[in-house]
């Protein structure tokens, strides 16, 4: 039986208090925070009630830490939320915080067991994400998976000095894209 909870390359597991400093230091990285909502610095206290928040995991507060499956290192976390069981809908977010793990294929493996994990084990029917124009391995990564572009919310986020369009994906039970 496959794991619900693993990959080829990552785990998913529930987030732990001992995880706030990295955390810390990830979303106060602007590299980190380019393409995320995340907008002002962040202290200690709000990391703390973060993890606080989310460490109890339910169909409402599905949110994972991400962590190498060969040696068990945070890389990062990703979750569900705006889940609604009368639509079988929710909205998901992921980050590798850990920026010497970009490109090397840890964000599709967790999407993707991310996304399996919803499907088959939260009955999902639909999981929809928003990704800032300019973010272009981001995009790829929710294509080789197998969202969809629904559409493009114009000037919807100002950063940087400037307005940015939020393109909207979305992925429907039996689309998920599991290799390649
Ligand atoms: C976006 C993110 C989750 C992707 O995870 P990752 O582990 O870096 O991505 P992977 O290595 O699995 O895949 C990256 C893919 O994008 C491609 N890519 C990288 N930079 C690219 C660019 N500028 N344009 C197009 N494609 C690009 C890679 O070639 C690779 O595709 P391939 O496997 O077909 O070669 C991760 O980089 C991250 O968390 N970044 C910071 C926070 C963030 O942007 N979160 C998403 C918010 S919507």
């Amino acid at each position: 039986m496959q794991s619900p909870y693993e990959g080829r390359l990552t785990r998913l597991r529930a987030r732990e208090p001992e995880e706030e400093p990295l955390l810390y230091q990830w979303f106060n990285d602007p590299e980190v925070t380019e393409f995320l909502s995340i907008r002002y610095p962040l202290s200690h206290q709000q990391e703390r009630d973060f993890l606080a928040r989310v460490n109890a995991i339910s169909f409402d507060h599905a949110s994972f830490s991400i962590v190498t499956k060969d040696d068990g290192r945070l890389i990062g976390g990703c979750g569900f939320e705006r889940t609604s069981p009368e639509n079988r809908t929710a909205i998901l977010g992921i980050a590798i915080g850990d920026k010497t793990c970009w490109n090397g294929g840890y964000g599709t493996d967790a999407m993707r067991t991310l996304c399996r994990f919803g499907f088959e084990h939260m009955n999902l029917h639909r999981i929809e994400l928003d990704v800032y124009a300019g973010n272009e391995r981001a995009q790829r990564v929710y294509e080789k998976v197998g969202f969809r572009v629904e559409g493009r919310r114009r000037d919807a986020l100002f950063k940087y000095g400037r307005y940015h369009d939020i393109i909207v994906m979305g992925l429907l039970e039996g689309e998920l894209v599991l290799d390649g």
